[in-house]
């Protein structure tokens, strides 16, 4: 271990020893590798008031990233003034270093889990391209206040890349070491929109050294989220999921570096101060959608039967189809060639499934946008058909339309 590290640790050993309970700490340390049962048994061993002591000790004659892997247990289990006086020993991060890398994984998990980021979808796939377009745009805001807007079609992927973006150790570390916090947004009114601001200011002042009172109207909650950005949580990045209304966005535009995720791209046409955005427009490739539908039913790729083709096919590319596929695939392994009909016939309605995801149904996620277009244009949108909903049409009649076609 650096010198530096091991004279932290030194250091502040009797408040460490003093204050920290081992267990959930050991739990850490041991999945990142760092500590071994055998240790843990060792501490466990000995009476309670000096495990932690015998904790430390271990830690001395260790590494450095059995140091870092400490300190970030620390962070993870609560410990934040335990952990700010071993911030300045943490030793320089060395790529190569296979331990490293595991410490550097459970700074970005802690880092994510505090903030409220979600988790990877169970099965998941790399979508590079987009992933670094959006780090790039956030590069950009270069610590100042500013928008960055991911905007695409229901089901594209935009929360899920959002997610991916900020899932990046020197992003964090470089542009944001004031930490992530991920908001919700959905559909609001004016009551909904205030929770949102409530939850949100009691999380970012969880010691309640501003306020022990919640903001009673938005402007309140406006005022008190600027403050609390500006001196509790400098360089933190926010991040709006699922953003419907202009609106909603004013409550926000208050000097913060915010990444947003909205099927509308004009949300922040009312927004000030620097704005870029990244389009969702290409959907998954063939062979990443067969990547979905194999890790689903657990088949290799080569593997899969023919119609897992056609199905990739008239999923155009959309990973929210493909997963409810894949996801009903596996609880129904011989319905191949039923959930190809399905798709083929547009029969939405039946390719349900509760997961993660706001919606069921790919038809659910759809209609909201619909929904959501303005009066005077909402009946565009059925302008050009000429057939009621659900209604069955004889063979003769459509052959009578076609042909004037
Ligand atoms: N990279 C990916 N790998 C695997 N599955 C994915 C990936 N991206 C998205 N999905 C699947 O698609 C679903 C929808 O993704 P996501 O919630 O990101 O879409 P969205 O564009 O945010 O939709 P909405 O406009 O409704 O908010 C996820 O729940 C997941 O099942
Ligand atoms: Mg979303």
């Amino acid at each position: 271990m650096d010198t530096k590290a091991r004279n932290c640790l030194l250091q502040h050993r009797e408040a460490l020893e003093k204050d920290i309970k081992t267990s959930y700490i050991m739990d850490h340390m041991i999945s990142d590798g760092v500590l071994t049962i055998l240790e843990e048994e060792k501490v466990k061993n000995e009476p309670t008031h000096q495990r932690a002591a015998m904790l430390i000790k271990m830690i001395l004659k260790k590494d450095n990233s059995s140091y870092k892997s400490f300190y970030y247990a620390l962070l993870h289990e609560g410990y934040k003034d335990l952990a700010a006086l071993l911030q300045d020993g943490i030793p320089d991060v060395c790529s190569s270093s296979g331990k490293d890398s595991v410490a550097i994984a459970s700074y970005v998990r802690t880092v994510l889990c505090e903030g409220g980021v979600p988790q990877r979808p169970v099965v998941f796939v790399t979508r590079k391209k987009l992933v670094s377009a959006i780090q790039q745009k956030l590069f950009k805001l270069n610590g100042e206040p500013g928008w960055v807007t991911i905007y695409g079609m229901a089901g594209c992927g935009k929360s899920v890349l959002a997610a991916e973006a900020v899932r990046d150790n020197s992003l964090l570390e470089g542009c944001f070491p004031g930490g992530v916090h991920w908001v919700s947004i959905g559909k609001q009114d004016k009551s909904g929109l205030l929770m949102k601001l409530q939850n949100l200011c009691t999380r970012l002042d969880q010691d309640e050294s501003f306020s022990r009172r919640l903001p009673l109207n938005i402007e309140e909650a406006k005022d008190r989220l600027r403050i609390l950005m500006l001196r509790k949580h400098p360089r933190a990045l926010l991040i709006l999921d699922d953003v419907w209304d202009p609106w909603v966005l004013k409550a926000f535009d208050n000097q913060c570096q915010i990444l947003l995720t909205t099927r509308d791209k004009s949300v922040t046409d009312s927004v000030m101060g620097p704005k870029y955005v990244v389009p969702v427009e290409s959907g998954l490739g063939k062979e990443k959608g067969l990547e979905i539908l194999s890790l689903f039913v657990n088949m290799k790729k080569a593997d899969l039967p023919e119609q897992a083709h056609s199905i990739i096919k008239e999923c155009k590319g959309s990973p929210l189809v493909v997963s409810l596929i894949g996801a009903l695939l596996r609880d129904f392994p011989n319905r191949w060639e039923y959930y190809l009909r399905q798709l083929q016939n547009k029969q939405f309605k039946r390719i349900r499934k509760s997961s993660s995801y706001d919606y069921e149904a790919l038809d659910e996620a759809m209609s909201i946008s619909v929904e959501m277009l303005r009066e005077d244009i909402k009946d565009y949108y059925t302008d050009l058909s000429i057939f009621q909903k659900d209604v069955k049409v004889p063979t003769k009649k459509l052959k009578t339309y076609c042909r004037s076609l």
